[in-house]
């Protein structure tokens, strides 16, 4: 059902770039599940495969809702991500670089809403600002880990044993 509500065109350039993002982001973990596959770490795979749908669901909660605004949402191209790592704590370092942009990305969204008195979309984002922090929580987590169980083989794939425990399919539906 469409909404008479109106974005904003700032708002909705925002929403678009969002996509772009979260689409970035599935990719950018599809490619490292896929390292991690290939390299032998099948608990980091796995995990990151899952992380990789979850973006997919972040990403359609986006289009679903400039939908729902009868603003047709943008489906972008996105640059290649990289496809090799140097290790699986670089790897794990990139991925916590790539929810601190996202966590930017969404916080500059909630202000334009918050300027623009755009209280639907201030919701909606609501979520995404919580699910941010749990993501940030995640990789933080996996950061320390290294520290705490080693840098060498008996670490890391101790390591490995705890993200294959971690890896799950999306938790949330999409809305
Ligand atoms: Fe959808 Fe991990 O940001």
């Amino acid at each position: 059902m469409l909404s008479i509500m109106k974005l904003s065109p700032k708002m909705k350039k925002a929403l678009n770039d969002q996509v772009t993002l979260e689409t970035s982001a599935a990719n950018s973990y599809l490619a490292m599940a896929s390292w991690c596959e290939v390299t032998g770490y099948q608990g980091a795979a796995d995990y990151f495969y899952a992380q990789s749908d979850e973006e997919r669901t972040h990403m359609l909660k986006i289009v679903h809702y400039l939908n729902s605004l009868g603003t047709i949402a943008t489906i972008p191209a996105t640059k290649a991500p990289s496809s090799s790592y140097k290790s699986l704590e670089m790897l794990i370092n990139t991925a916590l670089k790539n929810e601190q942009a996202v966590t930017k990305a969404i916080h500059n969204m909630v202000e334009i809403a918050q300027k623009e008195k755009d209280h639907s979309t201030y919701v909606f984002l609501e979520w995404f600002v919580n699910e941010q922090v749990q993501e940030e929580t995640k990789f933080e987590t996996i950061i320390q880990k290294f520290d705490l169980l080693g840098r060498d083989k008996l670490g890391i794939n101790e390591i490995d044993k705890f993200l294959a425990t971690e890896a799950t399919a999306p938790a949330d539906p999409v809305a």
